[in-house]
């Protein structure tokens, strides 16, 4: 990735967040995501027609990709709750990007939640947030942190985590942005946590890397990392994860959209894994 991506791609979800809020039947309540907005996405947001426009325009050149983002996001709230009604007291979000859960998921102000983020990516979120809430929540601490290079427990140690506790880890919509082998820190880290832990990520299927007819988004979004689901399944195994669920397109429009009434088109780019340690 070019520098700056890393800055564009986080708030390119955060701004398909603040557009889903805005929607009739919602998937998720966001209230936050439209207010770290700044310049023409605040702008464009607040206002009925150029938002409309703007879906109309994003369908155009990503058909699908504004519903993979609030589809994925939907399904990470509920396993978030649920990781959290199952008594998990510490949360740690690897690349957090402009992901507002610490926020506005009233579940996360019982845990002790990590933000860990390239040093600029989490500077710039740390700034929006700074002019939205009048105190940083005291359950919240950030790490800066570089997945390529660093290991995540250590990291979390020195930022006073507790690595003997059970943790949900999740990282979303990271890994294709980096080499396959990046991945595998975050694996042994998961693996070691202890029994009742959970580990939740998004992956981009090999199908869709391969496929020439998205030639243009793998350039243009510097896809790296691709997995399919059975390779996904063994290398968790392999670090002492088993997934609970692994979930897509067609899951999504089944269980997510279509109780909604919803016809959302949603990219079939990347896949949710829920995984136990
Ligand atoms: C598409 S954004 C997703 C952000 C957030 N998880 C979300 O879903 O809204 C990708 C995130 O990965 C982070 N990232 C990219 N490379 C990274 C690395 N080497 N180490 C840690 N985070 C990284 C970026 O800074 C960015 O926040």
């Amino acid at each position: 990735m070019a520098v700056g991506d890393e800055q564009r791609t986080a708030s390119g979800a955060g701004l398909m967040r603040a557009l889903e809020q805005r929607a009739e039947r919602p998937l998720f309540d966001d209230p936050l995501a439209g207010r770290l907005l700044g310049g023409w996405q605040a702008v464009m947001v607040g206002n009925r027609v150029l938002r409309w426009a703007f879906l109309r325009f994003m369908e155009r050149i990503g058909p699908g990709f504004y519903g993979a983002v609030v589809c994925r996001t939907r399904v990470i709230d509920d396993a978030c709750r649920d990781a959290l009604a199952g008594g998990i007291r510490q949360v740690v979000i690897v690349g957090a990007g402009m992901d507002t859960r610490a926020y506005r998921m009233p579940e996360m102000s019982r845990a002790r939640v990590w933000e860990l983020d390239l040093t600029v990516v989490q500077a710039g979120k740390r700034a929006a947030l700074a002019r939205v809430l009048p105190e940083p929540p005291g359950h919240v601490r950030y790490a800066p942190f570089d997945l390529a290079t660093q290991p995540v427990g250590e990291v979390l140690a020195t930022a006073g985590g507790d690595l003997g506790a059970p943790t949900l880890v999740l990282c979303e919509a990271v890994l294709m942005y980096l080499p396959a082998g990046a991945f595998d820190g975050l694996l042994a880290y998961a693996g070691s946590l202890a029994p009742g832990s959970r580990l939740v990520l998004t992956y981009l299927p090999r199908g869709v890397h391969d496929d020439p007819r998205h030639a243009g988004w793998a350039r243009r979004l510097s896809w790296q990392a691709a997995f399919d689901a059975p390779e996904m399944a063994a290398r968790l195994a392999g670090c002492g994860l088993r997934v609970r669920a692994d979930l897509g397109a067609e899951e999504h429009r089944e269980l997510l959209l279509r109780p909604l009434g919803r016809s959302l088109d949603v990219f079939a780019g990347e896949r949710v894994v829920i995984a136990d340690a």
